[in-house]
This record gives C-alpha cells, sequence and structure tokens, in this order.
C-alpha cells in the first residue's frame, strides 16, 4: 500500500458549481484514493507525528503554491498533432479534406504514430490533463499504440478508434467490415492492457463519414461492452446542410444519431454550435452530454456556442480543446476561448449573462467528469475519489505571473485562469501517481 498526504491550499468546485477555497487542507491518500480531508490543520508536524511514521510521501506546499483537481479535455485528436496551428484560413469541411484527412491517413506507419503518440501524451500531461479523451486514428495498430503510450505515461485516457466507412476517392475510408472487426480488435488490445485508466471509447466521426448500418452497428458494441461514444455534431452550416442531405428523412443531425442508438447516458458530442430546441430536448431526455470546443469553433469560424442555453436545457457541458481545431493542447487556454466567446455573445445579445471564470474552472474540471460520467472518479478532490491533481506555483521557475504585491488565494486562482501557463503547474498527480 502506497500512502501520501498532501498539506496546502485547495481550490476546486462542488456539485452545485460553486467555487471552494480552502486555505488549509490535509488531503490523505492511499493506493491513489482519497480516504481522509481534514481542514484547517495549520500545525503539520505536531497534528501529524503519528502520520509522518506511516506514510510514504508527505508533500508540503510551499507559499504560493496551492492544489486543484486536473484538467479533463473531455474532446481532442491525437493524430492531429503535427497540425496544430495549421489551415485556419479555411473552414471545416474545406480544412478537414486540405489539411486533416491527409495528415491522418500517414498514421498507417506505426512508427509514425509512435513518434507522434509519444510527445502528444506527454504535451498534454505537461499542460495539466490528467484525463484526455481521444480521437485516435483509423488504424486500429495506430490506436493501441496510443492506448499503450497513455498506460505508460500514466494518463487516465478514452481512447477511440475513429470509424469512417463514406467511401472516399483517396481512399481514407474503410468498409463496414473492417470498421467493426477492427474497433472490435482494439477493444480487445486495451483489455489485454489491463491498465483501469484507459478505456475504449465508440467513435463513428461524425454523420457524413458513416452510414446508418455502421453506426448501429457501433451502437450496438457500444450497448453489450456497456462503454462510453464519442462524436462531433451540428459544428458548422455546410457540414449540417450536407447532414440534412445524407438523412433526408431524418428531422435534425441529432435525430440521426439518436435513430442509431447512438444517444446515451456515455455519450459525448463535441461542438453542438447549432442545436435546434428539439435536438436539446433528445439530448436531455438521452443523458448526453455536449463538449464545448471554443478555440476550434472561432479557429475555424464554426460559430459561437452559446453554453448558457445548453445548461438551462438541462444539458450536461464539458470542455475540450478539439486540437488540432485548437492551436494548443492547453486546457488553460481553452478557458480563455470560453470566457472570450461568452464575452462576445454578452457584447451581442441583449440579457445575456457571462461566463465567470468559476464557470470555465468547474467546465474543465468537475463539469467535463460530469459529461463523461467520470465523476465518481475525478473532476475534485472528495472523499471516495482518485487523486488526480495539478499543483500551481505561483512562483515556478519561468512563471510569468511577477508578486509586486501581495495576494489573496482568490486573486492568485484568478491570475492562473487568466494569465499562467503550464510553467505554472509544477507537479501533475494521477490516480496518487505523479506523473510530472
Ligand atoms: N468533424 C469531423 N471530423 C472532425 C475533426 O477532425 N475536427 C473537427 N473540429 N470537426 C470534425
Ligand atoms: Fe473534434
Amino acid at each position: 500500500m502506497i500512502r501520501q498526504v498532501f498539506f496546502g491550499p485547495l481550490i476546486q468546485t462542488n456539485d452545485k458549481e460553486e467555487l471552494i477555497i480552502k486555505e488549509s487542507v490535509a488531503v490523505f491518500v492511499d493506493n491513489g484514493k482519497i480516504t481522509r480531508i481534514l481542514e484547517n490543520s495549520k500545525d503539520y508536524e505536531k497534528d501529524f507525528q503519528f502520520e509522518r511514521k506511516i506514510r510514504d510521501e508527505i508533500k508540503v506546499l510551499s507559499h504560493g503554491q496551492f492544489m486543484m483537481p486536473g484538467f479533463i479535455d473531455a474532446h481532442t485528436h491525437a493524430v492531429q498533432f503535427p497540425n496544430l496551428g495549421l489551415g485556419y484560413n479555411k473552414c471545416l469541411l474545406d480544412w478537414l479534406e486540405t489539411y486533416t484527412f491527409p495528415l491522418e491517413k500517414k498514421y498507417s506507419d506505426t512508427e509514425f504514430a509512435e513518434r507522434v503518440f509519444e510527445t502528444v501524451v506527454k504535451r498534454t500531461i505537461k499542460m495539466g490533463t490528467t484525463t484526455a479523451c481521444y480521437f485516435a486514428s483509423l488504424y486500429a495498430d495506430a490506436c493501441a499504440i496510443l492506448a499503450k503510450k497513455t498506460a505508460k505515461l500514466g494518463q487516465r485516457a478514452f481512447i477511440g478508434k475513429v470509424n469512417m466507412n463514406i467511401p472516399r476517392d483517396d481512399g481514407y475510408c474503410e468498409s463496414t467490415l473492417t470498421s467493426i472487426v477492427d474497433t472490435i480488435g482494439f477493444i480487445k488490445s486495451i483489455e489485454i492492457i489491463g491498465n483501469p485508466l484507459v478505456k475504449p471509447i465508440i467513435t463513428p466521426r461524425f454523420a457524413l463519414s458513416c452510414d446508418m448500418e455502421l453506426m448501429q452497428k457501433l451502437a450496438e458494441i457500444a450497448k453489450t461492452k456497456d462503454i462510453h461514444i464519442q462524436s462531433h455534431v451540428s459544428e458548422n452550416k455546410d457540414e449540417i446542410i450536407a447532414v440534412k442531405q445524407a438523412f433526408p428523412h431524418l428531422p435534425s443531425y441529432t435525430a440521426v444519431y439518436d435513430a442509431a442508438g447512438l444517444l446515451t447516458n456515455k455519450t459525448i458530442l463535441a461542438h453542438g454550435v447549432y442545436l435546434e430546441d428539439s435536438e436539446l430536448a433528445i439530448l436531455k431526455e438521452r443523458g448526453t452530454a455536449v463538449i464545448h470546443c471554443p478555440s476550434s469553433n472561432t479557429n475555424l469560424k464554426s460559430g459561437l456556442c452559446d453554453v448558457q442555453r445548453l445548461k438551462a436545457n438541462g444539458i450536461k457541458v464539458g470542455l475540450g480543446t478539439d486540437a488540432s481545431g485548437a492551436a494548443t493542447y492547453s486546457m488553460l487556454n481553452e478557458m480563455r476561448s470560453v470566457l472570450q466567446v461568452s464575452n462576445c455573445l454578452f457584447l451581442t445579445r441583449d440579457n445575456y449573462t457571462p461566463l465567470s471564470y468559476k464557470d470555465v474552472f468547474h467546465m474543465a474540471t468537475l463539469g467535463s467528469a460530469k459529461a463523461l460520467a467520470i465523476d465518481d472518479k475525478v473532476g475534485n478532490l472528495m472523499v471516495g475519489k482518485e487523486f488526480d491533481a495539478l499543483i500551481v506555483d505561483m512562483n515556478a521557475e519561468g512563471s510569468l505571473l511577477d508578486n509586486f504585491k501581495e495576494y489573496t488565494l482568490e486573486e492568485n486562482f484568478q491570475r492562473f485562469i487568466y494569465a499562467g501557463d503550464e510553467r505554472n503547474i509544477v507537479s501533475v498527480y494521477v490516480k496518487g501517481k505523479q506523473v510530472k
């Protein structure tokens, strides 16, 4: 048994989406699980003499440091790493054809996959992402490589083998049979890795790359194996028109996925910029979450997603970078994009309440955990959950945040959210194990 204790300030949100700031707590962790949290313990030496003898790690945070839950990037593309920052002069469908698909086709080369995925997982961990929900690759071998990397480097992850059976001239597609056989094979390969932190997720790319038969078969696999599902929905106006043309007998984009049986309480759909009221009603009914991807939505000029409307309609909302729709895997950056988009809506609409830094912090942590239905394990630091946490240091080496005056803990937290970067994230823990 590995026993740890962490002393210091703690900042997180609760189920009511409130920001909870504690100046001094002791978090006790046994084999990665939080077993006890004591508040207002100032005299560590005296109070924990006994603990000192039985703990393998005792971490006392220094002045300017605080603990917080790790970031949960609920939608990102591992294969698109080499394209960060490329092609934002285009809109979604052109960008996919010109930049994204040609790059993704290269992952039939497993050596290339190895090199890229090693960097992606290291990079996302460095940015403070303790859980990542990845679109991996069309190719099952490449997907297995990503799963092994996350297991090796200690990141909690959902890995999706991308499914695309609509024929394409460039051959970046697969038959229905290959799609299903490879998906089942990939799920087996994750079972063989046998790491409880790494899970498969069924991943029909979007309604323009899969036919109804394939989507139904994938839904069946998800149901039989009780696993998660992810896709894209209602991201761009031209895309929505094309989906309506491809499925003329169905009333909406969301209705296509619903007809396939893909919408469950373990399904997450990225973007959801233009969802109609009838679609929100379906998502609420099914318990399906929307993952907000504001950087990608603005880079590709897809649109401004109204998160307040989604929340008011009872939809769970998580946060995702959607890299390389976003130019970085940074969840800190993504939180700022949420605020920028929300502020734009405030400036252009009547009676719009903009989101606050507390709201975006919730989205990046417990909000994403709830969207992925893993909030029994992660999202905040509570007894019974696992210790997925960051230690933030306002005085870290190379930090851009100078201390010309005294700041309260809440002020420092605000400064981190708006102006900090990964250099302020000095330690990253996943299930108690230090991964940065
Ligand atoms: N829709 C289908 N595929 C993709 C993708 O790779 N990125 C984004 N942003 N949207 C998509
Ligand atoms: Fe995406």
